[in-house]
């Protein structure tokens, strides 16, 4: 896909960091038609006047309600015949030891990092199966191919989005709907605020790799450079071995993990 002109795109949270920052780069590219779906409705509001000449529709809902979410597809369809992007970008965190996260914490990343984008995913695919020309672009995360301590159940989210596209992928290969998944690194958006991390990627990083990616029909953008392409790869050959690293680092993620929530 290569000309965003005339697209109408739906993304969930995009009201802060990358989601915000996806907005910026697709409307850089020709894109002037959004869906933004967030709970806040009044940090979606702030969108028109930094994109002032965008035609946004902003839809309040909570994309770990089954009834939000067929609420979202009922008013854009009261807008659009299709649907050409999706952008599966909402997410939340909370980290630290699995014992001491809340029962309410580890059932709302499952429901709204993963359970809100499958359905969501669900009841949109006929509005982008109606585009001659769509895409679905997924937002995991580096920690949905490599598991790190104190990020167990984010990190179970964000893996199940993986394999969630890549099964989808496979699903829907006779019709024109390319699936693309995208593995952020440690980026500095609002969500990243309580942990403790340096030489973060920008939200525009992710953004400017997203767009690039979905013009080479890539089907993985993977942040973080090469070596964090070596690391998936020794990871995924000798997890064994790849404990050691993960091990060295044991402390400084137990540091960074024990007040990053952002739910
Ligand atoms: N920042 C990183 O280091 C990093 C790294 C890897 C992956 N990611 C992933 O990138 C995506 C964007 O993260 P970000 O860093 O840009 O986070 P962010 O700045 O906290 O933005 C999250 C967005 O999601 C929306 N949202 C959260 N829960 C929602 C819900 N239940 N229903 C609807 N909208 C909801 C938020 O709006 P409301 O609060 O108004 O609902 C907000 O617009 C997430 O999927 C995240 O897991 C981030």
């Amino acid at each position: 896909m290569n000309n965003f002109e005339n697209k109408n795109i739906l993304i969930t949270g995009g009201s802060s960091g990358i989601g915000k920052a996806l907005i910026a780069e697709f409307h850089k590219n020709g894109a002037n038609t959004f869906a933004v779906v967030g709970r806040n409705v009044d940090k979606m509001k702030k969108l028109q006047s930094e994109f002032p000449d965008v035609k946004f529709s902003f839809i309040q809902a909570d994309v770990s309600k089954l009834a939000d979410i067929k609420e979202i597809i009922n008013s854009v369809k009261k807008e659009w015949k299709q649907i050409d992007i999706l952008i599966n970008n909402a997410g939340v965190v909370s980290a630290g030891a699995l014992e001491e996260t809340s029962d309410e914490d580890i059932i709302a990343q499952q429901n709204i990092n993963t359970t809100g984008l499958i359905l969501l995913t669900k009841y949109a695919l006929p509005l982008l199966k109606k585009s001659e020309d769509s895409a679905i672009i997924n937002i995991s995360s580096g920690l949905g191919l490599i598991g790190m301590p104190f990020y167990a159940t984010y990190a179970a989210t964000k893996a199940a989005v993986k394999q969630f596209s890549e099964a989808l992928r496979r699903e829907l290969k006779d019709f024109p709907i390319h699936v693309m998944t995208v593995y952020p690194t440690a980026t500095d958006t609002p969500m990243m605020e309580s942990a403790s991390s340096k030489n973060m990627d920008t939200p525009k990083m992710v953004a400017e790799d997203t767009v690039k990616g979905l013009k080479n029909t890539e089907i993985d953008v993977i942040m973080g450079g090469k070596e964090r392409k070596e690391n998936n790869i020794e990871n995924f050959e000798n997890p064994l071995e790849f404990d050691k690293k993960v091990s060295s680092m044991f402390d400084s993620m137990k540091e960074r993990a024990s007040k990053h929530r952002s739910m």
